[in-house]
């Protein structure tokens, strides 16, 4: 009876780390996929990033002039959350929309990190939130996530040269020069 039930106690043992085994293996995949570059180029400045292989609701994280570029596709049912007023903040490829920022808190800096299940950012440093198009939604931030200078190109992004599309965000206030 004592060895059947030490028997069992092992084997719930051995299940459960086997289940925290594969829930780590699970949380490196995702985490490696969150951080996985999509295919770009860089040089003199200018990062050249092919947009084609995104996945809804899935961050991209790139790197610009040292500064690190969040790029997140919309999917549907995120679209059909987004005003008029805050859709002017995505850049649409091929009827797609994306959004891409600064992954940079406007409070004081710090990395704001992505919950896909929430679709929202959050900042640890003093509590700030964005949502999945990197509109402030809680204070402290004092607006949204900057949008660095792009061009496109058919799917590819250029950050760093200036495109018609970013001159219009720029001139109706929706991002500020970075
Ligand atoms: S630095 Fe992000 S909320 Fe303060």
């Amino acid at each position: 009876m004592a060895n059947n039930t030490k028997g069992r106690r092992d084997f719930m043992g051995m299940a459960l780390g086997g289940f925290t085994a594969l829930g780590g293996i699970g949380a490196l995949y995702a985490m490696k996929r969150s951080w996985d570059p999509l295919p770009s180029v860089k040089a003199a400045g200018f990062t050249t990033i092919d947009l084609a292989p995104a996945q809804d609701n899935v961050l991209i994280t790139e790197k610009w002039r040292g500064k690190p570029i969040f790029i997140l596709k919309q999917s549907k049912k995120m679209m059909s959350k987004v005003s008029d007023e805050t859709k002017k903040r995505l850049i649409e490829i091929n009827g797609a929309h994306y959004m891409v920022a600064v992954g940079l808190c406007t409070h004081l800096g710090c990395i704001p990190g992505y919950d896909p299940t929430d679709e929202s950012f959050l900042c640890a440093c003093h509590g700030g939130m964005y949502d999945a198009t990197a509109e402030v939604t809680k204070a402290p931030p004092p607006r949204g996530l900057d949008i660095p200078p792009f061009k496109i190109e058919g799917t590819k992004l250029v950050l760093g040269e200036t495109g018609p599309e970013y001159e219009q965000m720029l001139a109706d206030g929706t991002t500020m020069p970075v």
